[in-house]
């Protein structure tokens, strides 16, 4: 763990909440984790919080199968922030009671603070906007404790015991509509568990280079570069610990964007002088994906066809015992939530057998990391800001953005189509705004005019979506400006492509991409 300071432990109870919380808390300059609230006694010790919050659920305490944590979490001695089902589950430890019955609550609230002494609310007004989001609610305090906050549906919206080491809310201050929820996390860190809120993206440079000297001695390393963000960071962290010890590859798999991988070789060998070997292996993936329609059977080949190339590159650095992967926090807690292992894994994340087949221990320095954690230690290695906000890109590349058969010929409009979106979105200063925007090249024909001929083509749609984390999103506002010049120089532009459609799909029910 890449932690040498202060460290605050979140215990997952299922919450849709418990990221957010980990991101605040790590805002506010806190290391912060996410553990199941299953997690074994041993491995809370391991971690060693200096102090804990436990989060919401969408269950009841009451409920056979209600999530608990191990008993010995509340006599650890540490400060214990209960949010929500968090609060709950404290009044029910220490002999308070919950009312099933009472009104449920969901969206904002006016919460009055009730002990005008208390720590968490310091400096907070008497009456302020809160995110409620629970169905039952505290009836009883338990013995000792006093309350801090109420709300008009929920007396009992704040408790905590005598020196407030103990204390819980019904609401949730990791949620933006709730006013001063930052000021009351910030409250709990500082005031009640006096931490010292110095953890920094250069702090986590620094104790990951140390750990991956310590790990790698003089060992070789291998990396594949795919040409985003999260590998590029993770590449030149490695960099920065071994030199040249880490060797990178990049391959080309014929489905990256126009002028990416020349990007990629340029950035990574001239601007950071890492070795790299480049692969074209575009003609290999185009054969085996010749024909091949059904989306989830394109990426089983791309996987496999990747792993073979990636394999065969790998061979010439016989005497490598690691591999650098560019796995990320949200995939981590995907993959060990209280919920259950995700099924939803994305592939890119997963090089296959491969570790395994070539005997080579993983490396994974941004595991702790979320995505905009991640672009800010990519800013502090050096790593160019265009190269560092580019938006998510799928691992199967531009074959899940031809919908159907693959052909060149598809692959190079597509790549026009979506050179011309993208250079005007940041022409027009528009690109940051958008969380992914992209062409989609449709297996739909339609006529058109050209000159004095009828022509029969291919159909291209335009998509733009605004987005916190990729979970859900709203189709992008463009400007109609905006949207008819770019269809103007698509139409003109690319020979085959005449009609331009722009997609007004959120998600849910829509996904992002459209395969
Ligand atoms: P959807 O389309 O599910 O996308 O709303 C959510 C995010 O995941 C990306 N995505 C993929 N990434 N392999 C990937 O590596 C895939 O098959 C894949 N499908 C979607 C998508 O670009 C968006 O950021």
């Amino acid at each position: 763990m890449a932690h040498s300071g202060d460290s605050v432990l979140i215990l997952d109870f299922g919450s849709q909440y418990t990221q957010l919380i980990a991101r605040r808390v790590r805002e506010l300059g806190v290391y912060a984790e996410i553990l199941p609230c299953t997690a074994p006694l041993r491995e809370i010790e391991a971690f060693n919080p200096r102090a804990i919050i436990l989060s919401g659920s969408p269950s009841s305490v009451y409920a056979a199968d209600a999530p608990r944590c191990a008993a010995e979490v509340f006599s650890m001695q540490k400060p214990i922030l209960g949010l929500c089902y968090g609060l709950q589950l404290i009044a029910h430890e220490f002999g308070g009671a919950v009312d099933k019955s009472a009104r449920r609550e969901y969206g904002r609230a006016e919460i009055r603070v009730e002990d005008k002494n208390s720590r968490l609310f310091k400096d907070i007004p008497v009456a302020s906007t809160v995110w409620m989001s629970h169905g039952d609610s505290l009836s009883k305090i338990p013995p000792d404790f006093h309350i801090t906050a109420s709300s008009h549906n929920a007396p009992l919206a704040g408790i905590a015991n005598k020196d407030e080491s103990i204390s819980g809310i019904q609401f949730h201050p990791e949620v933006v509509h709730t006013e001063f929820g930052t000021r009351i996390l910030s409250n709990f860190l500082f005031e009640i568990a006096r931490l010292k809120g110095d953890w920094s993206p250069e702090d986590y440079i620094e104790s990951t280079v140390r750990q991956i000297r310590e790990t790698v001695g003089s060992d070789t390393v291998i990396c594949a570069l795919s040409g985003g963000v999260d590998s590029a960071v993770a590449a030149v962290l490695v960099h920065k610990a071994i030199g040249r010890q880490i060797k990178c590859i990049h391959v080309d798999n014929g489905l990256m964007r126009r002028g990416e991988s020349a990007e990629v070789v340029h950035t990574f060998r001239d601007h950071f002088g890492i070795d790299l070997d480049f692969r074209d292996a575009s003609e290999l993936f185009l054969d085996r994906l010749a024909g091949v329609t059904d989306p989830e059977q394109k990426r089983k080949i791309i996987g496999r066809t990747f792993i073979d190339v990636l394999a065969e590159e790998a061979a010439k650095f016989r005497d490598a015992k690691f591999l650098v992967q560019g796995t990320i926090y949200p995939d981590v807690i995907e993959s060990k939530s209280f919920k259950g292992p995700s099924a939803t894994i994305k592939t890119h994340h997963n090089v296959g057998g491969l570790p395994e087949q070539m005997h080579l221990k993983l490396i994974e320095p941004l595991r702790e990391l979320f995505k905009d954690e991640v672009r800010n230690v990519g800013r502090a290695l050096g790593i160019p800001e265009h190269f560092i906000d580019r938006h998510p890109f799928p691992g199967p590349g531009l074959a899940i953005r031809v919908i159907g058969d693959i052909t060149k010929q598809k692959l190079e409009r597509l790549r026009s189509a979506d050179a011309i979106f993208i250079e005007e979105l940041r022409a027009w200063e528009l690109y940051p705004a958008t969380w992914q925007a992209f062409a989609v090249v449709l297996p739909v024909q339609t006529v058109g005019v050209m000159g004095d001929e009828r022509t029969y083509e291919n159909v291209v749609a335009l998509r733009a979506v605004t987005s916190v984390d990729g979970m859900t999103a709203d189709w992008a506002r463009l400007p109609h400006d905006f949207l008819a010049h770019v269809s103007n120089r698509i139409a003109n532009e690319v020979r085959g492509l005449s009609r331009v459609v722009y997609d007004i799909s959120s998600k849910p029910p829509a996904t992002i991409e459209w395969e």
